[in-house]
């Protein structure tokens, strides 16, 4: 229907416009289109767990994040064993210090000797917390410190939780009794009278004696699942809220380290928290712009909690093993073939750590830490971003031991950092020769390049590996503020490339955004899913994306047409449907990247009997693509739901300018 040969003063120009953007009238401009929505004959499945999240390490995303630990520097193993501490009070040269008993203790060498004898009145440590420490009202901490103390009277201990400007809103006392050489553990609550996004702890020591203390630590009782020493609830919550089908980690790069001496080994990052080898991250220096000096891997999340968060919230686990190679954007080291055999090892080991049972070696670990049912593991990638005959020569060897012992693990390998190119093509090639199961595809590109590249998987090969995009994030050039980056513009053109990947979810099995969470005073990395402060969890655009795709999924692949061509972007549409099967529901989405609306006809008329009177239209939807979410306005940008009419066996839709739009349809027996 066409508008634009009526004549119409300014007033009705005006109400004309109110109307549009409200969604009440057709568009003024274009035809209206007709799109047929049909299930495909194919039968074509779609993996259930196509939709995922990519985790790592990276802007504060586990050590300062996810991880809810508030005390930075727990152990006092960062490079400056004090980074983070302060001394309060009146301590003589000697009183305090740091000692290293590595001869003994490789993995944990450094503890804090306090030597009350040789202070006069109290002595204090203060933590500054990781950009201060999230504390909530009402809500109650557990302290813990590991201490021995063999003569003296008990020690006094008081701690403290202090808001920015010095005033104590929690306070806690207890003693340090007599204890022989060994390490005892100690835990006490402490309750916060008022909540504060920078509030810091500190612990006051009163005694006649030396007492070593270690691991001093700070929780929330409240985490995810209540576990203690868990993980931030309101983090691991928008993680759940996207119903992903699998939890990609450690990373990333941090899988394969600056160097090799830097590499992920998950072998250290499980067992006891106080045996765990910390490693610097290697975002700690990445970048000279976003230099964060404090930024270390404690491993309070290890492979176990990877596991167990995965199983949490519903997710395969598809952990990322080094495959003998450091970063090659770093040092770019390798193994010597021959001595390959520990990192092979390490990967069979992962398997049975995840599945073996109780009586394995690795099994029996993962049963002491809790779990003695197997996590049931499928698929595991072997290198994160590497690429050169030297990785393929690598990777071959990890796929033969693995297919050998465990022939139904899915082994995931990578196609390097580039979606297209020489080193893509090669890499692509000869994995497909190597019949790996799954093929990495990486791709952070301008806006564009997701347009332009919707039909990317249209044409795949369909018998050999599938594809797992396992890290895509659309990079605008808006660089005002870091958060600003995951604008409005970025978000819809992802939701147009999605189009295509679930046109494709035969050949697609996998797909994560990446990276997953940035803390705005911690990150080195934008754009990204989710932000957070302290305190609050911020939703961006592109996440309400990816949720919108993962909790509007189906079961097999049916196909909305114009003129019997997929729409790819013909006048700036882009669709894709679904039907799932279980539900009877047929899922139809559609996003308009125009700058105005169009009007469009989807004609269900091959389902005709079994159309509802109204189906459910969730839109989002934003004119300005610059637009974003953020601190102040954190949901400027957000999905609404509202119930749409059929007619006539079709839905008439007036695609707003610059949405996406998703309907619903349950179909009646
Ligand atoms: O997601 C951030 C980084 O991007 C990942 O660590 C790496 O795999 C990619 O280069």
């Amino acid at each position: 229907m066409i508008f634009s040969s009526l004549h119409m003063n300014s007033v009705k120009l005006g109400v004309l416009a109110s109307l549009m953007a409200l969604g009440a009238v057709r568009s003024v401009v274009g035809q209206e289109r007709h799109f047929s929505v049909r299930l495909e004959a194919e039968n074509r499945t779609i993996n259930p767990n196509l939709w995922g999240v990519f985790f790592e390490d990276i802007n504060f995303g586990a050590d300062g994040g996810i991880y809810a630990e508030l005390i930075k520097n727990r152990s006092f193993e960062f490079f400056r064993p004090m980074m983070g501490w302060k001394i309060l009070g009146d301590t003589p040269e000697g009183a305090v210090m740091v000692l290293n008993r590595e001869q003994t203790h490789e993995t944990n060498p450094r503890f804090l000797r306090i030597d009350n004898a040789k202070i006069s009145g109290t002595v204090g440590l203060e933590n500054e917390g990781f950009r201060g420490m999230g504390i909530r009202k009402g809500e109650e901490y557990t302290f813990s410190l590991m201490y021995r103390q063999p003569t003296g009277t008990p020690t006094s201990c008081r701690i403290q939780l202090v808001d920015s400007v010095g005033n104590a809103i929690g306070e806690s006392v207890f003693f340090l009794e007599n204890t022989d050489d060994d390490w005892q553990r100690i835990s006490v609550g402490i309750r916060a009278k008022s909540t504060e996004a920078k509030a810091r702890f500190v612990i006051w020591f009163d005694g006649n004696a030396a007492v070593d203390v270690d691991m001093l630590s700070l929780f929330p009782v409240e985490t995810w699942n209540n576990r203690p020493n868990g993980l931030r609830k309101d983090m691991v919550q928008v993680l759940a809220d996207m119903n992903p089908g699998f939890l990609r980690f450690p990373g990333g790069c941090i899988v394969e380290g600056f160097d090799l001496s830097q590499r992920y080994q998950w072998k250290n990052t499980v067992g006891p928290i106080e045996d765990r080898q910390m490693v610097v991250n290697r975002w700690n220096f990445e970048f000279a712009n976003r230099l964060t000096p404090d930024y270390f891997q404690t491993f309070g999340l290890g492979f176990f909690e990877y596991f167990q968060l995965a199983e949490d919230i519903g997710a395969e686990a598809l952990p990322i093993i080094n495959c003998g190679m450091a970063c090659q954007y770093n040092t770019g080291e390798v193994v010597p073939i021959d001595q390959l055999g520990p990192y092979v090892q390490d990967a069979l080991d992962l398997v049975e750590f995840a599945n073996g049972d109780i009586s394995t070696t690795w099994g029996k670990v993962r049963a002491e830490m809790g779990h003695p049912e197997p996590f049931n593991l499928k698929m595991m990638g072997v290198g994160n971003e590497n690429w050169g005959p030297q990785y393929l020569e690598r990777l071959a060897i990890f796929q033969k031991a693995l297919k050998d012992r465990y022939p139904d693990i899915k082994v995931v390998a990578s196609s390097g950092t580039d979606p297209q190119g020489e080193r893509f093509e090669y890499l692509d090639t000869n994995l497909r020769k190597m019949g790996v199961d799954l093929i990495d595809e990486h791709f952070y590109r301008e806006p564009q390049w997701f347009l332009s590249n919707a039909a990317r998987y249209d044409h795949y090969e369909r018998n050999g590996p599938k594809i797992f995009a396992g890290e895509y994030a659309a990079h605008t050039k808006q660089k005002v503020k870091p958060e600003d980056k995951n604008n409005w513009e970025a978000a819809l053109a992802e939701a147009a490339f999605l189009t295509g990947v679930e046109r494709n979810a035969d050949v697609v099995e996998l797909a994560s955004y990446a990276p997953l969470f940035a803390h705005y005073e911690g990150w080195q990395w934008t754009p990204d899913l989710i932000w957070v402060d302290n305190l609050q969890v911020y939703l961006t655009p592109s996440y309400y994306v990816q949720k919108i795709f993962a909790t509007n999924t189906g079961t097999h692949i049916a196909s909305v047409q114009e003129n019997g061509q997929n729409l790819t972007g013909q006048e700036g549409i882009y669709s894709s449907a679904v039907f799932n099967r279980e539900d009877k529901e047929l899922v139809i989405k559609l996003v308009n990247t125009n700058a105005s609306q169009q009007s469009v006809v989807l004609d269900l008329s091959t389902f005709k009997k079994r159309l509802p009177k109204t189906v459910t239209h969730t839109l989002l939807q934003e004119s300005n693509i610059l637009a974003t979410n953020r601190v102040g306005e954190p949901e400027t940008i957000h999905p609404a739901v509202k119930d749409l009419r059929v007619e006539k066996n079709s839905l008439r839709v007036e695609a707003l300018p610059k949405s996406l739009n998703v309907f619903k349809v349950k179909l009646t027996l």
